[in-house]
């Protein structure tokens, strides 16, 4: 069996609206299954799966694909991870097996965050490496953590990653952009060197800690790129993927130290922003992971204050995560380090909501002598509540309020009845915003489009296409015609799905595919009615020939070949009729 054949068959055997349905709720609407699209922010079921085409697309944003396309989107992994994961699921073995590597222009900046992994990491184990060797000992960090978490060192002098760089071939004014080098020397020296990955695991920068005390940064950071934005990134994401599906829940954290110190009790399913507060690119990709959310932050002030900020951000995204409280100032990091595992997986098995966290907050923000006081702190606590969807918990708390404050609970529950009605008016009127509308295409698009559909979706219409010659208006369309025909020959079929796997090396074309699928055409289509597309198309070779006749007759001095051309323009014009 040749690649291409293994791949379809890998893709035939796991049906597609099984697979997206372990990931988003589908219901069944006629021939159909929709969702809600988790590639753009929605709360409509805009996204169709279609079981008989093996392809799903949504309307709203337009994303479309087939299985693979679907889980390399949704679970941020590469074409041959997916391969690999949906060939497991199925029995069939494809060790070995070489699929066409997508290039794109970053692989160049990959290579050389790779190697300078490798430059780091083995600097540590070097002679240079002594000092941060043991300042990891003294960590408790020991050598299979090291491994495991890639650690480095950088070294003294001003150009020792340099030199390895540029002896490679790789320019200087490149690894100025991509933040190793500044001015062409070293930005790292004698720093612990933590590299850091993008979603799917890729190298995309480095963070490196002083190991001695000192006045410098404690950390210092690869600057930002078009691959590494702090804002978006979340160390460890790419090992927690796989964690989360086996623990369903993700627990997130401040520092590398505190993920890393984790990992050794065999808590792996963490992930840490960069030190900054979480944004809400960094919610998307934590909530696709799972709903079930811990925050763990540091015990200082500035720990309760991340953890309000993020309990806040996912509550305005429908989720109430659950919050993890160190005493003491503790982190993570010495949490785990003073009381062990045990105490660690207590702490995350007694994690309470963060609604009621925030209602425990609020209590230290009011001086509870004063009636005054006290009464705002209840009407506060009314406001937390109407953020509760859950009325079981909800009554638990305003029993609560009404045993530890002595308020009649009917007292208290009515005040919060008219909270709700309150806030239910208040609530503004949701417009939905609309993707940015697309382009118009112009008639000559529109009806390239149209014919690509029925080719993907009729055989006939191929022959036909290729019988009336007909040439489309841009080297797109035509690239992707070309496709579709080599492929019919090659299958014998179009099949749309498997179309999409041996177009995805292409991204332009995908595109373009994608576009014409999403397409809401009817069903059947009569002969003259695609022979009036072809028409248009003609029409437009037709102005584009006469145009190029009249940009001739413009440069020309000759009056004998302006005569020419305009006898051209001329016959032209008849055919046009
Ligand atoms: N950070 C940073 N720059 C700093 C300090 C912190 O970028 N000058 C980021 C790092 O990503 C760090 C996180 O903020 O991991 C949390 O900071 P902190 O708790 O101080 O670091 P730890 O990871 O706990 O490291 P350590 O225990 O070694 O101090
Ligand atoms: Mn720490």
């Amino acid at each position: 069996m040749n690649n291409q054949d293994l791949i379809n068959e890998v893709r035939r055997k796991n049906d597609i609206v099984d697979i997206i349905s372990e990931k988003i709720p589908l219901e069944k609407r006629g021939k159909n299954y929709f969702g809600v699209c988790p590639f753009h922010d929605d709360t409509n079921p805009s996204m169709s799966v279609s079981r008989e085409k093996q392809i799903y697309t949504c309307f709203s944003c337009h994303a479309t694909g087939n299985v693979f396309t679907f889980l390399m989107e949704y679970e941020h992994k590469d074409f041959n991870q997916v391969l690999q994961d949906l060939a497991t699921r199925v029995g069939i073995t494809i060790k070995g097996l070489k699929t066409k590597k997508i290039s794109t222009k970053y692989d160049e900046w990959y290579d050389i965050y790779n190697l300078a992994n490798k430059f780091y990491q083995n600097n540590l184990m070097s002679k240079e490496g002594e000092a941060a060797r043991i300042y990891l000992e003294n960590r408790h960090i020991d050598k299979d953590i090291i491994k495991e978490f890639e650690l480095g060192y950088s070294l003294s002098g001003h150009d020792d990653l340099t030199k390895l760089l540029t002896k490679k071939g790789y320019s200087l004014d490149l690894l100025n952009k991509i933040g190793l080098t500044v001015n062409d020397y070293d930005l790292y020296h004698n720093r612990l060197m933590f590299p850091l990955h993008d979603l799917t695991g890729k190298v995309i920068g480095f963070s490196g800690r002083i190991i001695t005390s000192g006045k410098q940064n404690k950390y210092l950071n690869t600057k930002e790129t078009e691959l590494f934005k702090k804002g978006k990134l979340l160390y460890h994401y790419h090992i927690a993927k796989e964690k989360v599906r086996v623990d369903k829940s993700i627990i997130i954290m401040e520092g590398f130290m505190d993920i890393i110190r984790a990992s050794t009790i065999n808590v792996k399913n963490t992930v840490a922003t960069m030190g900054t507060a979480l944004t809400s690119d960094h919610i998307k990709d934590i909530k696709r992971l799972s709903t079930n959310i811990l925050l763990c932050f540091d015990g200082d002030e500035a720990g309760v204050k991340a953890t309000l900020a993020a309990g806040e951000l996912f509550q305005k995204e429908g989720v109430d995560p659950k919050v993890i409280t160190l005493k003491d100032n503790e982190d993570p990091d010495s949490y785990i380090l003073k009381y062990g595992e045990a105490a660690f997986r207590d702490l995350i098995k007694n994690a309470i909501y963060y609604s009621d966290f925030k209602i425990e907050a609020l209590k230290n923000k009011h001086n509870m002598a004063s009636s005054e006081e006290k009464a705002n702190y209840i009407y506060e606590v009314l406001g937390e509540l109407v953020k509760i969807n859950d009325p079981i918990r909800r009554e638990i708390i305003l029993k609560e309020l009404a045993k530890n404050y002595e308020i009649g609970y009917n007292t208290l529950e009515k005040s919060f009845q008219d909270l709700l009605t309150k806030q239910d008016l208040k609530k503004p009127i949701v417009i939905r915003e609309k993707t940015a509308p697309r382009k118009e295409k112009d008639k000559y698009q529109k009806a390239s489009l149209s014919i690509m559909y029925y080719m993907l979706n009729k055989q006939e219409i191929i022959d036909l296409v290729e019988e009336e010659h007909l040439v489309f208006p841009t080297e797109a369309l035509r690239a992707l015609e070309s496709e579709i025909v080599y492929f019919y020959h090659t299958y014998g079929f179009v099949n749309e799905a498997d179309f999409y796997t041996y177009l995805t090396p292409k991204v332009e074309l995908v595109n373009l595919l994608a576009e014409i699928i999403s397409l809401d055409l009817k069903k059947e289509i009569t002969k003259s009615e695609l022979f009036d597309y072809f028409k248009v198309i003609r029409e437009y070779n037709i102005k584009l020939s006469i145009k190029k006749l009249e940009e001739k007759i413009k440069n020309t001095h000759d009056p004998l070949e302006q005569v020419k051309y305009a006898e051209e323009i001329r016959k032209l014009r008849i055919g046009e009729k």
